[in-house]
């Protein structure tokens, strides 16, 4: 007996069942292509679905913030992590949401698994969507509240919940704008309604819509109590925001423990988002969504036509669900072999059974690329 006993159990375990995750060095050549080893791949995995990761303006404004504020920001936001310019930010990205304000977290995980022990306590009941995010997840079991989880977009599986509990004052309803693994969309009119029928608070997580939806790119979650993102997907940068109402915002900076207690994002970084934001509001960027929208509903549509199963996708996230890991590994080694980066994800990602090839379409991938991903796929 070792006490790394169970650490080799768990490795060994997940190599049999093929579901052992490991490293690779992929370095970025731009948002089409990646390097691995020496040869480039076209990627089709990357969030970056704006393309806006390699855009000048971010690079640019990033060195900017950098050269003028240095490189790390030093401190937490409430000790000496806010600058006038990290507050402006945070006033751009409310009138970009249509909130009253926002706060800028330091990522997704962060937000996630602070904001809702902030709005959950033992107290309380979370209704939370089977299929959201494992961060979402993770602040809910975070909060102490009982952690109800409904069928995946089963409204009528909601209001069930709700009316068990409607006698609770304390309700959290929690759930993906746009699933990250199954690409499909909530059924947002409906849990707003019901939001607000049961009184409960909304908390909407858009972070792949985020850039990719809305006349100015600003998602989906409009109407939420909060209304958190990122900024790593197609805002190309790092680091995540809550919209919400100024009394919200001000009970976060006093409540939240991941705002509180860490180190607030590097200049560089919030620099980089500060582009993003006014560059996924511009024209050019709305031209770019209309073509990224036709782009992914060519494939999507060419997927399914040739019997593939692509779930409810209706976004650039597309799944083709395969369903048994070691199969899904081997067609992501075939698409490999032909020069294509799509990758699997396996349980515990996604429920058991379900392995895929998760590929996301970005701004920059050609039809020539998504026809050679298409012709791949069917030949593989
Ligand atoms: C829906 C969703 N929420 C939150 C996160 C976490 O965000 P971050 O990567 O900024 O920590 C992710 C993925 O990364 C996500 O897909």
């Amino acid at each position: 007996m070792s006490k790394y006993d169970f650490i080799k159990d768990f490795l060994k375990e997940a190599e049999d069942t093929k579901l052992k995750r490991v490293l690779r060095a992929i370095n970025p050549v731009s948002a089409r292509e990646s390097e691995f080893e020496g040869r480039r791949f076209l990627n089709f995995s990357s969030n970056n679905y704006m393309a806006l990761s390699e855009h000048p303006e971010l690079r640019n404004e990033s060195v900017r913030w950098g050269e003028k504020y240095g490189s790390g920001s030093g401190a937490s936001r409430l000790i000496t992590g806010t600058s006038a310019a990290c507050l402006r930010l945070e006033d751009e990205i409310a009138r970009w949401k249509g909130t009253e304000a926002s706060i800028v977290i330091g990522s997704g995980y962060l937000a996630n698994s602070g904001i809702i022990p902030a709005l959950a306590d033992r107290s309380a009941v979370i209704f939370a969507d089977k299929l959201n995010h494992a961060s979402l997840n993770a602040g809910c079991q975070l909060s102490g509240a009982e952690f109800l989880r409904y069928r995946h977009n089963d409204v009528d599986h909601l209001v069930s919940f709700l009316e068990k509990h409607k006698d609770n004052p304390r309700k959290l309803i929690v759930s993906d704008t746009v699933f990250s693994m199954d690409g499909d969309i909530a059924p947002l009119d409906d849990i707003k309604r019901l939001a607000k029928e049961y009184d409960a608070l909304l908390y909407l997580d858009d972070a792949h819509a985020s850039g990719v939806f809305g006349e100015h790119g600003e998602g989906l979650s409009d109407g939420a109590d909060i209304a958190m993102g990122t900024f790593s997907k197609a805002l190309g940068s790092y680091g995540a925001y809550a919209a919400c109402s100024s009394l919200m915002k001000d009970y976060l900076i006093n409540r939240c423990g991941t705002f509180i207690y860490s180190t607030a994002l590097p200049p560089a970084v919030l620099g980089s988002i500060a582009a993003a934001v006014s560059l996924v509001q511009t024209p050019a960027c709305n031209e770019a969504r209309k073509n990224l929208y036709e782009k992914f509903t060519y494939l999507r549509t060419s997927l399914e036509k040739a019997g593939f199963d692509t779930a409810n996708s209706r976004t650039p996230v597309i799944p083709v669900i395969i369903g048994d890991s070691g199969e899904v590994i081997k067609l992501s080694s075939k698409l490999f072999e032909k020069g294509i980066l799509a990758l699997p994800v396996r349980p515990p990602t996604v429920p058991k059974n379900t392995a895929r090839i998760r590929i996301s379409v970005n701004a920059a991938h050609t039809y020539e690329d998504i026809d050679r991903l298409i012709d791949a796929l069917k030949k593989a």
